[in-house]
């Protein structure tokens, strides 16, 4: 019997979005007040699911003790209350879109989930925009 988890978690954290090698008018155009210089912040929202076989020694897909302390450890504490394009090291160079940000998790959290469980990440950038990314 396969069941997917899932363990909800939060983070502030700020963000501007714009290219560099594009002029402000081209930002302003494509991004609107994302491009707005000063940053702006979200409350984000951020759902971890894990998709697999029950283990029928434990009945756990996965323990939720540890990918909670998995996402505290990985995402929390390396997003919450961050500048995510000055402070995230991963933003560098890359527009932090929910989308990318999502891609971002999945693939700082893949490597701590088993290989053969499917995980998948929803980000809630607003309460009604979000995204969803696993791995495809
Ligand atoms: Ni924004």
């Amino acid at each position: 019997m396969k069941v997917k988890v899932s363990r909800k978690a939060h983070f502030n954290a700020a963000h501007r979005l714009y290219r560099s090698d594009w002029s402000f008018e081209k930002n302003d155009q494509v991004f609107g007040k994302c491009n707005n210089p000063n940053f702006h912040g979200h409350n984000y929202e951020l759902i971890v699911s894990v998709y697999g076989e029950i283990d029928q020694e434990t009945g756990f897909v996965i323990d939720m003790k540890v990918l909670k302390d998995l996402i505290a450890v990985e995402i929390e504490s390396a997003f919450d209350h961050k500048n995510l394009n000055v402070e995230v090291a991963a933003f560098k160079n890359l527009n932090p879109t929910a989308e990318n940000i999502a891609v971002v998790i999945w693939n700082k959290l893949r490597p701590h989930i088993d290989d053969e469980k499917k995980l998948e990440i929803t980000l809630y950038e607003t309460p009604r925009n979000f995204v969803t990314y696993s791995g495809e």
